[in-house]
């Protein structure tokens, strides 16, 4: 949100771009569909865990500007733009909603960096569309797993939590580690492309939802996360990226 933008380096993937092209959109270079590529070879479900990830956040965006009120959002590591962005599903529900999109990637916001949680509930774009005397949807879909430990997960996301009144609510997806192979060559081919990563297992996810009250189901598959419909029996590739939602 602040700072200089960092460069851009369209021969460097990126994880919004990558994700992009494993979703099926327009917004990627060669050197991101090389590393798509390698995930749906290596990883045939690749494709399935952007979408089934994509979705779980559409229908927890819908549910909270439908069902439980909110109408103010912040989405942590929004990504590119796609085919149902959280402002769209959001004012879909409610035309009052406000989104406030944060990103470090050059080409999805020209001045982000890190996710710097002081900085970002401080700034002034944040404050002209999120007043944090009213409850607040604080949405971390598929980022926190790039953060490293280091960089301090849980210091980000329960300062967002601090910041938030009582009645805000906070969406996570994350991928997991299940201590088998396959999770575990996962995160290596992750950690290969963009050079971070890190898979965490259920018990260090739920901790991210400290002092929040965890809706039902709790922390499941993306894809059984309040599904439209039942998903039936999940590949061992849909069970490594779980979603939650809490209410503090
Ligand atoms: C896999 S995409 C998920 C996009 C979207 N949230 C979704 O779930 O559909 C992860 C996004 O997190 C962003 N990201 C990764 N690390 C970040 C950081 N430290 N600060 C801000 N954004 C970050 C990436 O640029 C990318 O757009």
């Amino acid at each position: 949100m602040t700072g200089p933008a960092p460069p851009f380096n369209p021969n460097v993937p990126s994880i919004a771009r990558t994700y992009d092209y494993l979703l099926g959109d327009k917004d990627n270079y060669p050197v991101d569909r090389e590393i798509g590529e390698i995930f749906i070879q290596r990883f045939p479900g690749a494709v399935q865990i952007a979408v089934d990830n994509r979705r779980s956040l559409v229908r927890a965006v819908d549910f909270m500007a439908r069902d439980l009120g909110v109408t103010q959002f912040l989405d942590l590591g929004s990504g590119l733009p796609t085919a149902d962005n959280v402002h769209q599903v959001a004012q879909g529900a409610n035309p009052a909603a406000r989104v406030v999109y944060v990103d470090n990637d050059p080409i999805v916001l020209a001045h982000g960096r890190a996710l710097q949680s002081e900085q970002i509930i401080a700034a002034k774009e944040t404050n002209t569309l999120i007043d944090f005397g009213r409850p607040v949807g604080i949405i971390a879909s598929a980022i926190l797993h790039h953060i490293v430990d280091a960089e301090d997960p849980l210091g980000i996301i329960r300062a967002f939590r601090d910041a938030v009144p009582a009645g805000s609510y906070l969406f996570i997806s994350h991928f997991r580690t299940l201590g088998d192979p396959d999770s575990a060559a996962l995160e290596e081919v992750m950690f290969q492309a963009f050079g971070r990563g890190a898979w965490r297992t259920d018990a260090q996810i739920a901790q991210y939802f400290e002092g929040v009250k965890l809706l039902t189901p709790g922390i499941v598959p993306c894809a059984q996360w309040r599904p439209e419909q039942e998903p039936g029996e999940l590949s061992a590739f849909q069970r490594l990226v779980v979603a939650g939602l809490g209410r503090k």
